[in-house]
């Protein structure tokens, strides 16, 4: 089962790799609806820095920047991250934005409360299974300080895609090449076991539309 999730992840790794490159700023220059609240809660919790997992092209990695937080941007596609750079160094967000190639299914090269924020969209609902998830989220608890704020989102049941396509098993399915895992609401609320957890909103995204959760939990103050 390990080997088999490991196999999937390396497949989507592949597929996206070659998307970004046939598609470049696929996701278009503005932010996604949950970063700019992201950027509300981050801010309203003193964040100075943002970690973003599975940052893609970084349409929400530059938003954060230009609103003054600086950015760490990680993805396993070093071409969307190679996209992400150009933009920044044209918008003159170099300075305020590093982008680093890393699988989240690897431990987070930070050490322990390092981080102020990290946001994630669109990300844990990849080809993880429920393991590799909750050992992500245990990565994230790790690197954020005492009353750091995570926001997340991830599709869920209720989406249209869920249960069409290649079943993978665990709530995955493949469609169009791309895997999903749909989240249960019982997985969100497991994984805020020991946070304080303070939004769950419903919202769509895409022509699809993608039916997302996004998710708002902080570490509890030292
Ligand atoms: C649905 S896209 C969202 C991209 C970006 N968050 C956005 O909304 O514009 C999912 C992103 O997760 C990345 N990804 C998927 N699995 C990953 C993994 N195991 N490690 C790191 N990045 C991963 C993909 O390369 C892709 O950029």
């Amino acid at each position: 089962m390990v080997d088999d999730d490991r196999d999937l992840g390396d497949a989507q790794h592949v597929h996206w790799q070659s998307t970004y490159t046939a598609h470049p700023g696929m996701y278009g220059a503005e932010p996604s609806a949950a970063a700019r609240r992201a950027a509300e809660v981050f801010r309203m919790a003193g964040s100075a820095n943002v970690l973003e997992l599975g940052a893609g092209h970084g349409r929400d990695a530059l938003f954060f920047a230009r609103e003054g937080f600086t950015v760490h941007a990680i993805d396993f596609s070093s071409a969307g991250l190679d996209q992400l750079r150009a933009a920044a160094r044209a918008q003159s967000l170099d300075a305020r934005v590093t982008a680093l190639v890393h699988d989240v299914r690897d431990p987070l090269p930070w050490p322990d409360a390092s981080q102020d924020a990290v946001f994630a969209h669109m990300v844990l609902c990849m080809a993880l299974s429920t393991p590799q998830i909750r050992a992500i989220v245990g990565e994230v608890r790790r690197v954020l300080r005492p009353g750091g704020v995570l926001v997340y989102t991830v599709r869920h049941t209720d989406d249209a895609h869920y249960g069409a396509g290649v079943a993978h098993g665990d709530d995955i399915y493949e469609h169009s090449g791309f895997a999903v895992h749909f989240f249960t609401r019982y997985l969100v609320d497991s994984l805020a076991e020991g946070w304080i957890l303070t939004e769950v909103y419903a919202f769509e995204e895409g022509d699809l539309p993608r039916r997302l959760w996004c998710i708002t939990q902080a570490l509890p103050h030292g």
